[in-house]
């Protein structure tokens, strides 16, 4: 991608002014984290990891059709009473970068595609910020119905529904996962840290030990776009990483 071009996506994004100056001695402190309380666990991790992992092995092997259709036809949890529709995923099936947003919000409910409110408008400046139009990545969510209130997925849900993207991300062999916000990076990492403290490292998911970076989720950024930079920081972190593979 060309400068000029770059730089426009940048403006977009609101970050015109960071790109300008040195990531040096006007960084900000690091981030100890969002202020956002975790979610108290219905059940233990280690109970949920077991069901998911027993959950897995029922997806194993489903092509990418097939999976859709058990994803649709889903009954695990209560959230197939009060989903519109189920939220499968979009994006190239050849796409080296896989997005991990947390559930579907109310739009994505109506529209059965993940991030396509304003969420997904910052999603898709971000990601052209390093490069990457939306059609080239592909972009799925840890739950795939919305939860009610959008309110925070529970560790059973979170259990119950991981399976199927274990199963995407098989079929996909992404170079890079990209988790974006604090409740994706706590189910795909399976962990209770901050996200601040999550940051700037290289994770791994999964059997195939996919490379796996931790960033704000575009909400978060709409509500403060103070810590765009960092998001910045971390999806060129992303992109090294991911020229690395
Ligand atoms: N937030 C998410 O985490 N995922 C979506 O699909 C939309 C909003």
């Amino acid at each position: 991608m060309n400068s000029e071009l770059r730089r426009e996506y940048l403006a977009a994004l609101g970050l015109k002014a960071w790109t300008l100056r040195a990531r040096d001695a006007h960084a900000e402190p690091f981030a100890a984290g969002e202020s956002l309380p975790a979610p108290a666990p219905a059940m233990g991790r280690q109970q949920a990891r077991d069901l998911g992992e027993a959950r897995e092995a029922r997806e194993a092997g489903l092509d990418w059709d097939a999976l859709r259709a058990r994803v649709a036809a889903c009954t695990r949890c209560g959230l197939s009473a009060t989903r519109t529709q189920t939220v499968f995923g979009v994006g190239s099936q050849q796409a080296d970068w896989l997005i991990v947003g947390e559930a579907p919000g109310a739009e994505e409910d109506r529209r059965g595609e993940p991030f396509v409110g304003r969420a997904g408008q910052l999603l898709n400046s971000m990601l052209h910020a390093v490069g990457l139009a939306r059609e080239q990545v592909y972009i799925a969510n840890v739950l795939k119905c919305r939860p009610p209130g959008n309110r925070d997925p529970s560790p059973t849900e979170a259990a119950e529904c991981l399976p199927y993207l274990e199963q995407q991300i098989a079929l996909l062999k992404p170079k890079i996962m990209l988790a974006v916000g604090r409740i994706a990076a706590q189910n795909l990492l399976h962990t209770d840290k901050t996200l601040g403290s999550l940051r700037q490292q290289v994770h791994r998911f999964g059997a195939a030990s996919v490379p796996l970076v931790v960033t704000y989720h575009p909400a978060y950024l709409l509500r403060t776009p103070a810590d765009k930079r960092k998001a910045w920081e971390d999806l060129k972190f992303a992109r090294e990483v991911c020229s690395r593979v």
